[in-house]
């Protein structure tokens, strides 16, 4: 069934996994670390659905490599369980084997052969008392909407619970463009309602395909990421953001991820660490082969630095706009005006710097300057209420 994976998916890193690695890599231990703070015991139960073989054959750790890890780094302070399930036979052996290494040094990794809807209610019993990072990175079509739903209803908001989901953009366009051509016999217009949960993203699509010229389906596919993110979250404690990988600011996304929490450091967190992680997969596709001949950009570095001064333009327009109410924001609830279109690339020194130089200008001030960026409190300065 998946393509990625025949294609050569799990044989060594390739530009969509460098991405959604360096996003594990940054942000699933400071998730374990900060939701475990207030249990007792600090425990923590990170799950990958759709593990492949942990390690690519080159060496380097794919996503539960990059669990067990950390598991292992935090083994003293936190106690990072991990859950692995492959359906893939020979991908689940090896997998079993690179966990086998980690529990030899005292990891607890659990690793179930067979499908990732079969484990669930296996998982949810294990993770009683935890907090739960759930990683579900299918090749193509994620859970089904009536399986994963009744997942986000069934533990409280604490201990905390957390979504990453790799969305594929590939199906809804496959899909779109069977649905305009009447082709649903073809199977990706059915596969694509499973998804969604209904019928309502085919209009959705279409319409963005239309009102965008009706050659692409890439606003398509990012209209239904969005409206399927706020279905999946209604009546729901969580609140959802989509991370559109881009490889410039103003392309089309190449893929989603979904990430749901109820938490706004959740969000602060994941939205800083998407932006170094997009940074990191930029340096590994390299410089775009468009800009390099209209000589916009020469080097990943130099389109960095562009994006980076932009993003401080943004954040500095979204905090003015923030404190013209003369109200005390504490910057942490406040994630979304003050990253606004830039959350998922600005990184926090983008954050800092725009703070820092409004507050030397006296247009904003500081109630209470916290031990980290997000956990400032902030109003108007004298500038602005004069
Ligand atoms: C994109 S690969 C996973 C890559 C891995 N998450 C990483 O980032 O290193 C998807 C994997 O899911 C497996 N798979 C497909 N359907 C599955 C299912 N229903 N349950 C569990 N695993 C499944 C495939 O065999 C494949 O190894």
């Amino acid at each position: 069934m998946s393509r990625g994976t025949e294609a050569g998916l799990l044989d060594q890193p390739k530009p969509q996994s460098v991405y959604k690695h360096a996003i594990l890599d940054q942000y699933a231990i400071r998730f374990a670390t900060m939701t475990a703070k207030w249990l007792r015991p600090k425990r923590s139960v990170l799950f990958d659905g759709f593990a492949g073989r942990g390690r690519f054959d080159n060496g380097q750790a794919a996503s539960a490599e990059h669990m067990m890890l950390h598991a292992q780094k935090m083994k003293n302070s936190t106690q990072i369980d991990v859950f692995l399930v492959e359906q893939r036979r020979a991908d689940w052996q090896r997998l079993d084997e690179v966990a086998d290494e980690y529990r030899a040094r005292g990891v607890n990794v659990t690793t179930r052969h067979g499908s990732c809807e079969d484990q669930l209610d296996e998982l949810y019993e294990y993770a009683a008392g935890a907090s739960l990072f759930l990683f579900l990175d299918p090749c193509g079509a994620v859970l089904p909407f009536d399986t994963l739903r009744p997942l986000l209803q069934k533990r409280g908001d604490r201990p905390r619970t957390e979504f990453l989901m790799n969305f594929s953009a590939d199906l809804i366009r496959r899909a779109g463009g069977q649905y305009k051509k009447g082709q649903l016999e073809l199977g990706g217009v059915a596969q694509a309602d499973r998804v969604c949960g209904g019928t309502w993203w085919r209009e959705v699509a279409l319409q963005a395909h239309l009102s965008s010229g009706g050659e692409l389906w890439e606003t398509a596919a990012e209209a239904v990421a969005v409206e399927y993110a706020k279905r999946l979250t209604a009546g729901t404690h969580f609140d959802w953001a989509v991370a559109p990988v881009r490889r410039q600011v103003h392309h089309q996304p190449v893929y989603f991820l979904i990430f749901l929490t109820s938490d706004p450091h959740g969000f602060w967190v994941f939205g800083v660490s998407a932006a170094k992680a997009r940074e990191k997969w930029l340096e590994f596709v390299g410089p775009d082969e468009d800009e390099l001949e209209g000589m916009l950009f020469n080097t990943v570095e130099d389109q960095l630095e562009r994006e980076h001064a932009a993003a401080i333009r943004t954040i500095t327009d979204n905090l003015r706009a923030l404190c013209t109410d003369g109200a005390q924001h504490a910057v942490v609830q406040r994630w979304s005006e003050i990253f606004g279109d830039v959350y998922g690339e600005a990184k926090e020194t983008a954050f800092t710097a725009a703070l820092r130089q409004l507050v030397k200008d006296g247009e904003i001030e500081f109630v209470s300057k916290g031990p980290k960026p997000h956990k400032h409190v902030i109003k108007a300065g004298p500038a602005i209420k004069s």
